[in-house]
């Protein structure tokens, strides 16, 4: 029997890379046998920065349910929703909105970091300063208890519980609870781009993407970054800061040969061709299943359209549940019982 609830999601942005895979997607598949899931795709929250660019995101949300579903979360154990398809999340938003301060929102590291990145200076759009916020609603609306994120959401999930302890102190009735991050292991956390920059991403255009062509994978190993000083083979080499060492920790099973490779680069000896091709092998490995059935589902969107819509109706029935209580603990039940 599930018991307890996950949520999670991403912001529909683009496609998902391999970082999202070992970082985030393969834990939901292994947690929906025991949670359960909620797998929200975050459109809303991507257009607190993208108002002016709505076809992005919408063309990212099919590519993204796409990447979901050939990962092999599975609709029959998670539900697949649409943010925006829920506008009860909204409503809590507004609530909660009266209990959190403007500072407090500024003070949250992430929405710190990202307004820097995002250049917005004083032009910062409400809605992207209050997206905590409307996060804490996603959590909340569904009594979601864990939450599998990297690193970089715990402040969300922080202040998503000063949230739930305010309302419910607030208004002396226990209707929210609290949720903790479920953070991804050590090796599998953080996975640079291919040039050893420290983040993945489409403008680096350093990421390797579930939906790339065996060729392109091959040949984005091919180019890795690896250690600047290991010139000739015989040459002793650093597997710290060599990406395609932080590749093999995250993909490589089979530790003990790991290991020996290791040893065997750091000694000299070992070229980086050898050390790529075998890590070609590993991902394709891994890859190539994910491709073939994001290739089928590709060619049945209307198939994955009917998951999202399902799966949003289910959301939105939950949402609907928690957001009555919230109405009666506030007490804007009006006309209830009259
Ligand atoms: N903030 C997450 C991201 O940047 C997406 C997200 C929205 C989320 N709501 C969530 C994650 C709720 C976990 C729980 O991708």
């Amino acid at each position: 029997m599930k018991t307890e609830n996950l949520l999670t999601g991403d912001r529909p942005t683009g496609k998902l890379h391999i970082g999202h895979y070992i970082g985030s997607l393969k834990n939901r598949v292994q947690l929906q046998s025991e949670y359960n899931s909620y797998i929200m795709i975050a459109d809303q929250q991507a257009l607190t920065d993208n108002a002016r660019n709505p076809e992005k995101i919408k063309n990212s949300l099919i590519e993204v349910a796409l990447d979901y579903l050939s990962v092999g979360i599975d609709p029959s154990q998670s539900n697949i929703f649409i943010q925006s398809q829920i506008p009860e999340l909204n409503e809590l938003t507004m609530h909660y909105l009266n209990i959190v301060t403007v500072s407090r929102l500024q003070r949250n590291p992430t929405v710190k970091t990202e307004i820097k990145e995002k250049n917005f200076n004083q032009s910062i759009p409400a809605g992207f300063l209050i997206y905590p916020v409307s996060q804490a609603a996603d959590i909340t609306a569904f009594k979601a208890t864990v939450i599998p994120v990297g690193d970089d959401q715990l402040p969300m999930i922080e202040q998503t519980n000063e949230i739930v302890r305010s309302f419910n102190s607030i208004y002396k009735k226990e209707v929210l609870v609290e949720a903790k991050a479920l953070l991804p292991n050590k090796e599998s956390r953080r996975l640079p781009g291919i040039d050893g920059k420290a983040k993945m991403s489409k403008s680096l255009n350093n990421a390797i993407y579930l939906s790339d062509s065996a060729d392109i994978v091959q040949k984005k190993i091919m180019s890795m970054y690896t250690d600047p000083n290991h010139i000739r083979v015989e040459d002793p080499g650093n597997v710290e800061n060599n990406t395609v060492f932080t590749y093999l920790d995250a993909f490589c099973t089979d530790k003990e040969k790991l290991i020996g490779m290791k040893e065997h680069y750091q000694r000299g000896g070992l070229g980086d061709v050898k050390v790529k091709r075998y890590l070609n092998d590993i991902l394709q490995a891994e890859l190539e299943p994910i491709r073939k059935k994001r290739i089928e589902y590709e060619k049945n969107q209307d198939y994955v359209y009917g998951v999202l819509r399902q799966g949003s109706q289910n959301a939105r029935a939950i949402a609907a549940q928690t957001l009555d209580e919230v109405r009666g603990a506030i007490g804007i039940n009006y006309f209830e019982n009259r």
